[in-house]
């Protein structure tokens, strides 16, 4: 299933209505861990690759991780960037898969931007639920009309099969300028 939500407190919600005790959750904007947190307790057998770009990260991440059991690895990153999946996915195959994948890069952040990373994302690591925070996207979803029904199960769009993973990924370089 693919969750698109704007109101963090909604984000946090749906977070605890599809994550298991022992998924793998891969967490793209975690930024000081708040929803790290509540992630760590819903999935007490699982694990977490948290990545943010920003440096109030680290810290935070290194006292959370002291505090709370599940395994938590933080990656300093962009998660725009080829290389950025390419160690992730790396890391996801050791153990075992993504299960569910959240991307919040900020509520109001770039829709366009934040469909790519998903897309590329998703495709990649093809997760059972993916949680996408953007309001521009939860507009276009309610906004646009659609007479045609193509439509996907997973966290992912399966009807695109794995055609969103071009073999050499460049366009994945940067995305926009204004991060
Ligand atoms: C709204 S905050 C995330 C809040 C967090 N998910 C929570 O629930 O508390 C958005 C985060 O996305 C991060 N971000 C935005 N663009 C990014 C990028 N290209 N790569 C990595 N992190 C990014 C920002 O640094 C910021 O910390």
């Amino acid at each position: 299933m693919i969750n698109v939500v704007y109101d963090i407190n909604v984000y946090r919600q749906v977070l605890k209505d599809i994550i298991k005790e022992d998924d793998v959750v891969v967490e793209l904007g975690c930024h000081i861990g708040n929803s790290t947190r509540i992630i760590s307790q819903l999935a007490p057998d699982g694990k977490i690759i948290a990545l943010d770009k920003s440096t109030e990260s680290n810290e935070k991440l290194d006292e959370l991780k002291k505090e709370v059991t599940t395994p938590i690895e933080f990656i300093q990153c962009d998660v725009r960037l080829h290389e950025t999946l390419e160690k992730v996915v790396t890391k996801v195959n050791d153990i075992g898969g993504c299960d569910v994948l959240s991307v919040d890069l900020g509520g109001g952040y770039h829709p366009d931007t934040t469909f790519k990373v998903f897309y590329i994302w998703s495709s990649t690591l093809k997760p059972r639920e993916t949680i996408i925070r953007n309001r521009g996207l939860l507009d276009f979803i309610h906004s646009a009309k659609a007479s045609e029904k193509i439509s996907s199960n997973e966290g992912w769009l399966e009807s695109c099969k794995d055609d969103g993973v071009p073999p050499n990924l460049k366009e994945l370089k940067l995305w926009s300028p204004k991060v």
